[in-house]
């Protein structure tokens, strides 16, 4: 039977950068409405040998149900998704990355993660300020907010856990214009509070791996923010910084997967960020002495490709690594429906 490839849709149009590829690569390929009430039907009766997934950024209730859905092809149907379900589940997701970091022991931002109130109040009475609070689903900054004093960060705990109970949590995201709260509370972060300690950092490294390709840029700061600065600045990152990623993808078995590093002012590289699916509207992920191209790792060392290696912003790469993944795994597969019911 012709593999033939389901692409998941997504609440925008990103999806469809799966589309283009899947054309260009000459693939078949289907689209399936995971967003629909009959989602596992769509899914089920599809002859598809696994699935392109894109996931939602904006907010954590949609991703937790994406997550659902995905952890039902994936891990119940037994489908191989791509990218994977465990770098997945981590995308989006501020809490897990911390967790995970700390837990294989990647050097990070000190994170602290609070689901009780009385702990983030013992915690702020005696930290160093500033602080950052940051939600855990949210990008370009939006939801980061660097908190000075503890004040602050008292009125921001009663709405997070509710002043007399947690039925009273109103909710938090800092949105403001001009200083002007704004209240929109389809954004808001209730019942835990992550709150980071405040590193002065001279820029961002962003380096995305797919497959064995490695593209890196630097994000720069505008304020005191470097993610959505739309700053960039087009250097090879450091060694160091290649190897840490290579490290932490090979630890996670990750197949797609963006790094975020903080270069601080006292020279530390500290992971801030993994994101599965970066937000990357330019097709160029990395440039060196003007010319597009990747890196990638032979014999220890870090050798620059000149080339075009983005088309479809990276989703041609995804699609091309699954494609390769199922080539070499699903050759003999007839139906991934067969090892379910074995269970
Ligand atoms: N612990 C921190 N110390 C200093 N700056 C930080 C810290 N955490 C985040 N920032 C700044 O805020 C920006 C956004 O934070 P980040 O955690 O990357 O969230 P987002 O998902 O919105 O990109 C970062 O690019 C960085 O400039
Ligand atoms: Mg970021």
């Amino acid at each position: 039977m012709k593999l033939k490839i389901g692409i998941l849709t997504s609440f925008d149009n990103t999806y469809k950068k799966y589309i283009g590829a899947c054309r260009d690569l000459n693939v078949d390929y289907e689209v399936v409405d995971i967003l629909a009430p009959d989602w596992a039907q769509n899914v089920k009766k599809s002859d598809c040998r696994g699935f392109l997934a894109r996931p939602p950024s904006d907010f954590q209730e949609r991703k937790a149900f994406f997550d659902e859905r995905l952890y039902c092809i994936n891990k119940v149907l037994n489908y191989p998704i791509y990218p994977s379900w465990e770098e997945l589940y981590i995308y989006e997701n501020k809490r897990m990355v911390a967790h995970w970091l700390e837990i294989h022991g990647f050097p990070h931002p000190k994170t602290h993660i609070f689901v009780r109130k009385q702990d983030a109040l013992k915690h702020l009475k005696q930290c160093a300020y500033p602080v950052v609070f940051k939600a855990s689903t949210g990008s370009a900054a939006k939801l980061v907010n660097i908190v000075k004093n503890y004040s602050q960060a008292r009125k921001i705990i009663g709405k997070i856990f509710g002043l007399l109970h947690p039925v009273m949590a109103s909710g938090y995201n800092g949105y403001s214009f001009r200083g002007i709260p704004i209240p929109l509370p389809g954004a808001n972060q209730r019942h835990y509070a992550i709150v980071q300690e405040f590193y002065k950092i001279k820029w961002e490294w962003r380096v995305i791996k797919i497959g064995d390709s490695f593209f890196g840029r630097k994000k720069l700061l505008r304020g005191n923010f470097a993610s959505g600065s739309h700053r960039v600045g087009w250097e090879r990152p450091p060694d160091e910084v290649l190897f840490l990623v290579n490290e932490i993808c090979e630890k996670g078995n990750f197949l797609s997967m963006g790094v975020d590093v903080f270069e601080t002012h006292d020279a530390r590289f500290l992971v801030n960020e993994l994101q599965s699916i970066t937000g990357i509207r330019s097709g160029v992920k990395m440039l060196a002495d003007d010319k597009p191209g990747r890196l990638r790792l032979i014999d220890d060392k870090f050798v620059f490709e000149e080339g075009e290696f983005n088309q479809h912003d990276g989703y041609l790469a995804r699609a091309r690594h699954f494609l390769d993944i199922l080539g070499s795994s699903c050759a003999d597969l007839d139906n991934p429906l067969d090892g379910a019911q074995e269970k």
